[in-house]
């Protein structure tokens, strides 16, 4: 009897996890039992990232203790800079896998899986990682790194170390929302893939660079880049019917609408969609969040119906955009945003772990002939 296929593995419940909740139906996530409304509204991403790799949230002394590690753990070897300096004409994400893959060779707990261990890997890659991405952007653009700022916080360091200007409160606030709506989210494709990694006794490093690869393409991290590409392309609100009817017609998707878990909103998507509407008027580019809001609120329409709303990319590369960050940064973004969540899903993974090696059913010719290569015509 032929076996059950269950493609893309769907709805397969690969394990149990006390990482995040996700009620598709309803649209509900929570963080380690926290409502995302909640942590976007009143935390930080560093007590987010406490609060996935310890569980519980801090106190205030724990809190500025954990701040000051992470602080304290932004610089990267000055070997990794050469690294980045070889592929600094490669795409960012390629940059990031790339340096945090020579990271490895730098750090001395890099095969040590246990719990302890992985969260202090976890910890140094997530301060670590921002140092990454801004020091490649600065060199793809002849320029010199920038040295992490320890009194700025995570976010507004990064935009520092991006730009050599500290950024005002507001826009790191936003910036900060941002990854904390991007830590964790389950068994989605990088975390699955950081986990099948995993799953093999490998380490921390490895896992997650396949997430970094895993979360690359457009189907996943991508996303939020095409959709600010689409608006440029439609460029004026009065456009954007022609556009995503003649898309929408010829097959085509429109990105940052869709999940392979969510058939409600997204609950991500609100807090960035009301950042991008202020900012886009702060800037005196409301025609942006105008495009935006017509694909959601006519073009799509239709698509709700089936389960087809906005996922948490479609506001985030409006906001990006509008802060003055390239396009092919938008996905690394994300990724520095997810390495909480892809540490965390290791350590359940190593906490009680089983190798990760599904079935593929066979359906190619059976018992040829082998035909000696000079008798092939
Ligand atoms: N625009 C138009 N139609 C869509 C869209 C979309 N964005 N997403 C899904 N559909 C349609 C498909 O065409 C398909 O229609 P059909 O049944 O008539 O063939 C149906 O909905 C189901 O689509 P699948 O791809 O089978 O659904 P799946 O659960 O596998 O896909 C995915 C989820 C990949 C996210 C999909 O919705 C998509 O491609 N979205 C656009 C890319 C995107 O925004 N990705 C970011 C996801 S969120 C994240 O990773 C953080």
């Amino acid at each position: 009897m032929a076996p059950e296929i269950m493609k893309g593995l769907k709805d397969v419940y690969l394990d149990t996890t006390t990482s995040s909740f996700i009620d598709g139906e309803v649209g509900k996530l929570l963080y380690r039992g926290y409502n995302i409304h909640d942590l976007a509204e009143q935390s930080t991403f560093e007590e987010v990232i406490y609060l996935l790799l310890y569980g519980s949230l801090p106190n205030r002394q724990e809190l500025a203790d954990f701040d000051s590690l992470l602080r304290s753990n932004r610089r990267i070897p000055d070997e990794v800079i050469q690294v980045l300096d070889l592929v600094k004409n490669s795409h960012p994400m390629d940059a990031l896998r790339t340096g945090l893959s020579a990271l490895s060779a730098f750090d001395p707990e890099v095969t040590d899986n246990s719990p302890e261990a992985t969260i202090r890997k976890g910890i140094r890659l997530t301060a670590m990682g921002p140092t990454i991405v801004a020091a490649h952007h600065r060199l793809r653009q002849g320029l010199e790194p920038v040295a992490p700022n320890p009194d700025l916080n995570h976010a507004g360091n990064f935009l520092y170390m991006l730009f050599n200007e500290v950024p005002d409160e507001e826009t790191t606030r936003l910036l900060d929302v941002d990854f904390i709506l991007h830590a964790e989210h389950g068994a989605n494709a990088s975390a699955f893939a950081a986990r099948v990694t995993a799953s093999t006794i490998s380490d921390l490093h490895s896992a997650v660079v396949t997430g970094v690869g895993t979360l690359k393409g457009p189907a996943h991290g991508g996303a939020a880049e095409e959709v600010m590409k689409m608006s440029l392309e439609i460029g004026q609100p009065e456009n954007a019917e022609e556009y995503c009817r003649a898309r929408l017609e010829s097959g085509g998707r429109i990105m940052g609408f869709g999940h392979r878990v969510y058939r409600a909103e997204d609950p991500r998507a609100r807090h960035l969609r009301e950042r991008a509407r202020a900012l886009s008027e702060k800037m005196g580019q409301p025609h942006w969040f105008q495009i935006l809001s017509y694909v959601e609120e006519e073009a799509m329409v239709p698509y709700r119906s089936r389960g087809i709303h906005v996922n948490v990319d479609f506001f985030a590369g409006c906001i990006y955009y509008l802060l003055g960050i390239t396009d092919d940064l938008f996905i690394s973004i994300f990724a520095l945003g997810r390495i909480p969540g892809w540490t965390l899903q290791c350590v359940e993974q190593f906490e009680d772990n089983i190798l990760i090696r599904p079935l593929l059913e066979y359906t190619g010719e059976m018992d040829l002939s082998y035909v000696p290569i000079e008798q092939r015509s």
